[in-house]
């Protein structure tokens, strides 16, 4: 049979283990904002949604100190949602100018000229209503119904992904959907059945004056005697941050054709890696994406790229050189080859026969001309090569 789920229950098929709920976690939060929380911003102590909404979008990317001067300036300019919705797009911006994140002012008007038109000037007090409008998300529509109408909805900004993380030892990246999508049910289930107004200042004061990114104040912190991170001694590693994108392996095979004291170099094309230098030739077809084996050179292939500059005598492949570019690591594979003759370059104008004895100042990428230095200095060529 089915049964109606309490909205804050977990899901069916949600681990059984994932019960969030604490009472004494909301009531501690609510405690120490009566105490040590702000209460004389602006924006408080005001249940006028049109108040509240205005400091919620300027606070979204901006901190309480920079938006102050502007929050004042703007309710002087449009004292009334009305006024707002009723101004031309320019005037909002000249009033926004500097405050940066500039979609947040041309929604701001968009939003006010919605709520004028389809809800006759005031703002509905369902957050789920509200998350419909433009440049409120699920945390601002939450926010704002909290502070002007006292409904039970959750925020979740990254000071709160950070109290969390910090308080429940959340040891897994905010960023990803899975772990973001945990901590909204924790949020959830964390509220508290009265007092929703100081529980969602408090979240934001805490994580703002308190348990702060770089130095949280854990001393005179409330929630300490239950803090994962505090006991475990986690707390400048949680929250846990973006995980660095592994880069991509890829392969080179590089020509090294030296004959009679000097090496065939290849001019690169003016864009893209070592644009414009003299490098080494390719390989065509062995810039390999993955790093699981090396590729190994095939004789016949070898031959027709050296045709056009002479006949192979011998061949040999030396030890690979790791280059770290910004978006990847490439593994270069030198294969050294003589000649048993050489024909003339008539013709090839992006190849060039460059004296060895001049290598150190020809425009070459560094890791070519490192190999090519060490090759031509002879001593640790013996000790590069392998067979
Ligand atoms: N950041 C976002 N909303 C805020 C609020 N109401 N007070 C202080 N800082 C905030
Ligand atoms: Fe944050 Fe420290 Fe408090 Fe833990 S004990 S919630 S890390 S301030």
């Amino acid at each position: 049979m089915k049964r109606l789920l309490h909205p804050l229950s977990p899901a069916p098929g949600m681990a059984s283990s994932e019960n969030y709920s604490d009472p004494s976690f909301s009531a501690t939060v609510i405690a120490w904002q009566k105490q040590h929380g702000r209460h004389a911003l602006p924006w408080q102590n005001t249940r006028d949604a049109y108040l509240i909404w205005l400091s919620e979008i300027m606070l979204q990317q901006t901190q309480v100190t920079a938006v102050l001067g502007y929050y004042a300036r703007f309710l002087e300019r449009f004292p009334t949602l009305r006024d707002l919705a009723a101004a031309p797009v320019e005037d909002v911006m000249a009033q926004w100018s500097g405050l940066g994140y500039y979609t947040r002012a041309r929604n701001l008007h968009k939003c006010a000229q919605r709520v004028v038109a389809e809800y006759d000037g005031v703002f509905p007090s369902d957050p789920l209503l509200l998350a419909e409008l433009p440049g409120i998300g699920r945390s601002t529509a939450a926010a704002i119904s909290a502070f002007s109408s006292g409904t039970r909805a959750a925020i979740m900004d990254g000071n709160v992904k950070r109290v969390f993380a910090r308080t429940f030892g959340i040891d897994a990246y905010p960023g990803e959907k899975k772990v973001e999508e945990a901590m909204w049910r924790r949020a959830e289930a964390l509220l508290p059945e009265t007092g929703i107004e100081a529980y969602t200042q408090g979240l934001m004061d805490f994580g703002a004056t308190l348990c702060t990114r770089s130095s949280p104040d854990c001393g005179r912190c409330p929630l300490q005697p239950r803090c994962v991170a505090y006991a475990t001694n986690r707390v400048k590693d949680l929250p846990v941050r973006k995980p660095k994108k592994t880069s991509p392996e890829k392969h080179a095979v590089m020509l090294v054709v030296i004959d009679n004291g000097q090496v065939l170099l290849e001019q690169r094309p003016a864009t893209g890696i070592w644009g414009g230098l003299l490098s080494l030739p390719e390989l065509d077809g062995h810039v390999l994406r993955d790093g699981s084996a090396l590729p190994s050179v095939d004789d016949e292939q070898l031959a027709r790229a050296i045709l056009p500059f002479g006949e192979i005598e011998s061949r040999t492949t030396l030890l690979p050189i790791v280059h770290v570019f910004t978006h990847y690591k490439l593994h270069i594979i030198p294969c050294r080859i003589t000649l048993a003759r050489r024909l003339s370059l008539a013709g090839e104008a992006t190849h060039v026969w460059y004296d060895g004895s001049k290598i150190a100042d020809a425009p070459l990428p560094a890791p070519i001309k490192k190999l090519l230095l060490e090759l031509f200095g002879d001593a640790q060529a013996a000790q590069r090569s392998m067979f």
